[in-house]
């Protein structure tokens, strides 16, 4: 991968990319530690986990506590420099990409716990606690933080918030924002801002805090956050549901919902997925060849109450179909039975480049959406591989570039995605159901939102950050681009 050239002109933004006496400004507020403009810092901070594109930044700036945000901020707010804000860079949408060059603002110093209240059960955190650090420390206490990304090991609590981050325990759970109670932020100029706080309910006016939440780096920079916690289950089970058709699994899908279960996770690997992760990990004999499996996990606090709804679900699904399950309920034989699952994203990136297309519909038209997938791909001369989050109905469809040369995988790729996405909308679905707009998904924002809708959202964004300097490029579809998503 090489790194390009931004593709926006900060001149047409109204914006300017800081000279070598505004980096020198920067040491001052941030130490010269906190200043990197070497090359393999600007390269390593031009890219996040987005395809293969990569745009250098003029500075990575690693700030160390919220007050140094906020000062930072004023400066480059004063001299109108780009400014984006990053966590661990494990985005798919290409939100942390400096498109504008300016500053990557690193939120990775500030990665306190302040405070664990066991009373109010709440946790508030900084932006850059890894996630599954977050995670360990309640679950010493029996506590669960529920949003799971797939990236949790390595992503950063500022990022899942700027992204409403999801991931399959949204299932029973709800995404990112529905476990946020208030926010430390800094608004473009400098400005400090605390929203909402340990109140369970609060209706005081707008909800702010649940605006910037998945606000994708466009409205302020995220120092802080108070988190609701639940008591962690005690036990789980994982099932592995075969199906030899992939209506047999989206009829599955919606049935056990019907019949009142409430699984933790329900996600969908259909045949082509499943043959990408065949090619990584040894398949159960079960679901080699299989049209589509679900991985449904079921959590509680007894395993007779488990096995007995298990049990349940198995029949409900032979009905419609589907094969004799695989189950787990030991933690390395669960781990084996979720790799089939959670390694098709390294499996399908190992095989070919490709573009990810994070698809939304009615949970009711999921065996469409499949099909609406491979339909637009094959047109198009390419190939679809589907997975994810069936009981949200958020199916990543991956699209493959193979042996293709770049410039007609490019055209390729632009075509058949932008087929799909009418596809998706025509199903009642969204462009994006949990990795954001960002940069790649930008010019799809029409497809989603009528005008006056969209018109409200760059208002709102005018009226945060008037001079545009946080993130800019991002969400909003605009014309001072002179190569939209183009890989490097
Ligand atoms: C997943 C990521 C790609 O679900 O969202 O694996
Ligand atoms: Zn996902």
């Amino acid at each position: 991968m090489n790194a390009l050239p931004p593709p926006l002109d900060p001149a047409a933004l109204g914006l300017v990319r800081p000279d070598a006496a505004g980096l020198g400004a920067l040491a001052a507020v941030v130490g010269p530690d906190g200043v990197r403009t070497d090359e393999a810092a600007r390269a390593a901070f031009g890219r996040d986990e987005t395809e293969d594109l990569c745009f250098l930044p003029d500075a990575v700036v690693v700030p160390a506590s919220t007050e140094e945000v906020a000062r930072l901020l004023a400066l480059a707010n004063a001299r109108r420099w780009p400014v984006v804000p990053r966590g661990a860079g494990t985005g798919l949408s290409g939100g942390a990409l400096p498109v504008a060059g300016g500053i990557v603002l690193s939120l990775a110093r500030l990665d306190r716990i302040r405070e664990l209240d066991l009373e109010n059960l709440t946790v508030t955190a900084e932006a850059g606690v890894v996630l599954a650090d977050l995670q360990a420390r309640v679950a010493e206490h029996g506590l669960r933080y529920p949003p799971d990304p797939a990236s949790r090991d390595s992503c950063q609590l500022g990022g899942t918030l700027a992204e409403n981050s999801a991931g399959p325990r949204t299932c029973k759970y709800g995404a990112t924002r529905h476990w946020v109670l208030g926010l430390e932020a800094v608004l473009a100029d400098g400005t400090r801002l605390v929203t909402g706080g340990k109140n369970r309910k609060d209706v005081a006016g707008y909800d702010l805090t649940g605006l910037l939440v998945g606000s994708e780096g466009t409205l302020a920079v995220l120092t802080a956050a108070t988190l609701r916690l639940v008591a962690a289950p005690r036990t789980s089970l994982t099932l592995i549901l075969p199906f030899p058709t992939l209506d047999g699994a989206a009829a599955a899908v919606a049935a056990l919902f019907r019949a009142g279960h409430q699984p933790t996770a329900c996600e969908l690997v259909e045949e082509r997925a499943l043959a990408a992760v065949g090619r990584l990990l040894p398949l159960p004999g079960t679901l080699v060849g299989r049209a589509a499996m679900l991985l449904v996990e079921l959590e509680g606090d007894d395993d007779e109450t488990l096995l007995g709804e298990a049990a349940a679900l198995e029949e409900l699904v032979r009905d419609l179909g589907g094969d004799e399950a695989l189950a787990a309920s030991d933690p390395a034989e669960q781990r084996r039975l979720w790799a089939i699952r959670s390694k098709v994203g390294e499996a399908v990136k190992g095989g070919s480049i490709y573009k990810e297309a994070d698809t939304v519909v009615p949970r009711s038209a999921l065996a469409e959406l499949v099909r609406a997938a491979r339909a637009a791909a094959e047109r198009h001369g390419l190939q679809a591989v589907c997975y994810g989050h069936a009981g949200d109905g958020n199916l990543h469809v991956n699209l493959l570039k193979g042996d293709l040369p770049a410039a007609l995988w490019r055209e390729r790729r632009d075509a058949a995605e932008a087929e799909l996405f009418r596809a998706v909308i025509g199903l009642g679905g969204s462009i994006t159901g949990e990795h954001g707009v960002g940069w790649t998904q930008r010019r799809y924002l029409p497809l989603r939102h009528p005008a006056a809708a969209i018109g409200l959202q760059r208002e709102l964004k005018r009226a945060f950050d008037p001079r545009g300097i946080l993130n800019p490029g991002k969400i909003f579809p605009g014309d001072a681009e002179t190569a939209p998503g183009e890989p490097c």
